[in-house]
């Protein structure tokens, strides 16, 4: 039977991928860990896989999970009095059954395919929109791949227009402590995750007093055999995703276009074939993923991959990684829009599922043939600014020139 590993090797490239070039590039160490064991112990305690059956297997099985409140102390002793851990930590997307059971059936039903189906239209209008604006040199992110999600995400839950770009920087201050929790990080997170909850408690309370057809007013009138959301639970909701709707959207378009630029042949066929759109955000979100890992706790003694892994033990899946297992995917280096047979990682799996994967979907199957199609000529105008962060994937700024 395989053992975990613990090797100097393996210490060294997790070490690397929290640095510039690791940033830069993490695919080559990817590949190393995945040779090198499918299990292996990173610095901080918790076990790493990078396979992509095993990383299938973290989001699946029922015996994984999400910390319970008291292992949170081991992520910051005093978490319930910082409002961006509170914030992040009591809701759907790190609570464990029956809550998240509950809440995830309340906001499914508010949420529905229809209502984002009917949003097609009003998407393809701006992306129009923003696409008229664009000439010459731009800086892709400001121009279009934060409006576009940010208007979506805004305009389905209710939130109005000129409020939206303030959760620009908000949401970034807030999901610092995706990557680590320092007190540094904290004094940034905190004042920001209250503004946002302060922003949409002002916001709910006006729909409570007048309903409009949006989300929170879905939300609000959301009841479960007669139970409703409570008032925290509802502000938690409607900030999870408000920024889980254009932070990871936003990185996606972004990546998307610099795989595109960086293989011409393949933006040539987007261009040639917009019918090859679903086929291709597929394997744009399978190449260079905006979320790279997710993170688990084993509720009981397990096996993984082939290991003995005894209950407590942290464990972290690389998706990115998984995304480019050569057992999984034939030469997994390759960007090819028309791969079929593709099952990327990129939303999760099982009951944590990512809940706007059909809204991210739509808005880049729509966004990004439209892109190739209205710009003949797009390239890059400068270096893209990569965001200095491992958990998300993406850009601060991306410089190209269209015409
Ligand atoms: C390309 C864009 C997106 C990517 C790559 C992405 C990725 C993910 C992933 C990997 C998870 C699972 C996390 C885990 O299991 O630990 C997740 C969950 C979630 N996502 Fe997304 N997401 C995207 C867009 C969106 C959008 C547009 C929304 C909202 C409108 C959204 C809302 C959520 C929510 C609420 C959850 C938590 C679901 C639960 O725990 O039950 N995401 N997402």
């Amino acid at each position: 039977m395989t053992a975990i590993m613990e090797s100097a090797e393996a210490l060294t490239l997790l070490n690397e991928l929290t640095r510039q070039a690791g940033r830069e590039d993490p695919y080559p160490r990817y590949r190393r860990l995945r040779e090198l064991s499918p299990l292996v112990r990173a610095e901080d305690g918790a076990l790493v896989v990078t396979r992509h059956a095993d990383c299938a297997a973290v989001t699946r099985d029922p015996r994984l999970g999400h910390m319970p409140p008291h292992m949170l102390e081991f992520i910051s002793p005093n978490w319930e009095n910082h409002v961006a851990l509170r914030q992040l930590f009591t809701s759907i997307l790190t609570i464990n059954p029956p809550d998240h059971t509950r809440l995830r059936r309340l906001v499914s039903s508010s949420f529905t395919a229809r209502r984002v189906q009917a949003l097609q239209p009003r998407i393809a209008e701006m992306v129009d929109e923003l696409l008229d604006r664009m000439t010459g040199d731009v800086d892709f992110v400001e121009a279009f791949a934060f409006p576009l999600p940010v208007n979506v995400i805004g305009e389905l839950l209710g939130i109005p227009e000129p409020d939206r770009p303030q959760f620009q920087g908000l949401v970034r201050d807030w999901t610092l402590i995706l990557e680590s929790v320092r007190a540094e990080d904290l004094k940034i997170a905190d004042p920001a995750a209250a503004a946002i909850r302060d922003y949409l408690a002002g916001l709910t309370a006006e729909r409570r007093k007048k309903p409009a057809d949006d989300l929170i007013s879905a939300l609000v009138a959301a009841e479960e055999d007669g139970e409703k959301l409570t008032e925290d639970e509802l502000l938690t909701m409607a900030a999870l995703l408000f920024a889980a709707g254009f932070e990871t959207t936003t990185n996606l378009l972004t990546n998307s276009v610099v795989a595109l630029l960086r293989h011409p042949d393949q933006l040539a066929l987007l261009r040639a074939a917009p019918g090859l759109r679903a086929s291709a955000v597929e394997e744009l979100l399978r190449y260079d993923t905006p979320v790279q890992l997710l993170a688990r706790v084993a509720w009981d003694d397990i096996d993984l991959a082939g290991v003995p892994v005894a209950g407590g033990e942290r464990i972290v899946a690389y998706l990115g990684a998984g995304n480019r297992d050569p057992e999984r995917f034939v030469e997994p280096d390759r960007l090819d829009l028309t791969r079929s047979d593709n099952a990327p990682l990129s939303f999760g799996g099982g009951i944590h599922y990512c809940l706007g994967a059909p809204l991210a979907r739509l808005e880049a199957q729509i966004a990004l043939p439209a892109l190739v199609n209205r710009f003949p000529k797009l390239d890059f105008a400068g270096e893209p600014g990569r965001r200095d962060s491992l958990a998300i994937r993406g850009y601060t700024t991306l410089p190209v020139s269209v015409s």
